[in-house]
């Protein structure tokens, strides 16, 4: 049976899928795939492992005579049409718990950039400016005692909560769902997605993406932020108003933003790049050696099991 991965995977995936006995075919250009490429690579696959980054919609998906499952190379599965995958009898996988922690430290990292203004500091120096100690040189603002407001109450959102309240910081979250671990072991109150724009001090966005949570933060929302208060965006560029967003960083009417995604990415909104106190990062999120290890690991072992009749470790 043959399995076509659409991208340069870490080494384990492409082991164990050869060990299992199957074929293995991988796209090893760091290009992304057009879907055209992306259909003659998988037309005659058993299984596909995908990357975020390859849009799976009905036309890829009804070109897959064979395939059995698409395992996602991410947590996130919203570049799948898994309606119609469903429809088709595709098992469809992804990645999670084993880069929580990655991407919640990629969040706290962006929340101390944005809070202690990074960048400024550090092109000053560069730039030579740096004349000696002064006393209210590059003042940013404490994280104790403020209010972090999670928005999306998942695994990475209780990760990153977890982060702030080792550095002081009161939590406060929106989701669907109460979450007993946010309100029992951090003390972490529920609130209305209005009142935690409102309230929150520094804002982290840990949605999945879907129909529910599209432009879910939109710029009624973005609007009620308080003028001393970052976002931070780890989850997808396209639960956000980027556009809003950008024109309250450039009025100042908030203090600071940090982005690991983009709502058109990769193309980046070339007035991102002539702000401040805003961080841009190239969706890195997940980007440890020992996470993308596991992800492959995961993802060859979910195809494993579907092609040999068994359950699918983590199907979506
Ligand atoms: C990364 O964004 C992922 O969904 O794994
Ligand atoms: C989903 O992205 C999660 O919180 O794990």
């Amino acid at each position: 049976m043959k399995v076509f991965i659409t991208g340069d995977l870490p080494i384990v995936a492409e082991k164990q899928l050869k060990k299992a006995g199957f074929t293995v075919k991988i796209n090893r250009n760091q290009k992304q795939l057009t879907k055209a490429e992306l259909i003659s690579g998988a037309k005659n696959a058993d299984a596909v492992i995908s990357l975020l980054s390859n849009k799976i919609d009905m036309e890829v998906i009804d070109c897959l005579s064979k395939c059995r499952v698409i395992a996602n190379y991410a947590v996130g599965y919203n570049n799948i049409d898994l309606e119609y995958a469903r429809k088709k009898n595709i098992i469809v996988t992804n990645t999670p718990d084993v880069l929580t922690d990655a991407t919640a430290d990629i969040a706290m990292g962006l929340i101390l950039a944005v809070t202690r203004r990074f960048y400024e500091s550090e092109k000053l120096v560069r730039d030579k400016k740096f004349v000696g100690w002064q006393p209210k040189l590059l003042l940013g603002s404490s994280l104790q005692n403020k209010t972090l407001g999670i928005i999306g109450a998942g695994r990475i959102g209780y990760a990153t909560a977890l982060r702030a309240k080792a550095f002081g910081m009161k939590i406060i979250y929106f989701s669907r769902s109460r979450n007993e671990d946010f309100d029992e072991k951090l003390n972490a109150k529920k609130v209305s997605l209005p009142k935690l724009m409102n309230a929150a001090d520094v804002i982290s966005l840990h949605l999945p993406l879907n129909e529910r949570t599209k432009n879910i933060v939109n710029s009624k929302m973005l609007d009620l932020m308080k003028s001393s208060s970052g976002l931070i965006n780890t989850a997808r560029g396209e639960v956000l108003n980027e556009i809003h967003l950008i024109k309250l960083l450039k009025k100042k009417k908030i203090f600071g933003a940090g982005f690991d995604v983009y709502q058109n990415e990769p193309e980046i909104n070339h007035e991102l790049l002539k702000l401040e106190n805003v961080y841009l990062l190239p969706h890195i999120g997940s980007a440890t050696i020992e996470a993308r290890n596991q992800m492959a690991e995961i993802a060859a072992q979910n195809v494993i099991n579907v092609l040999n009749g068994k359950k699918p470790i983590t199907p979506v």
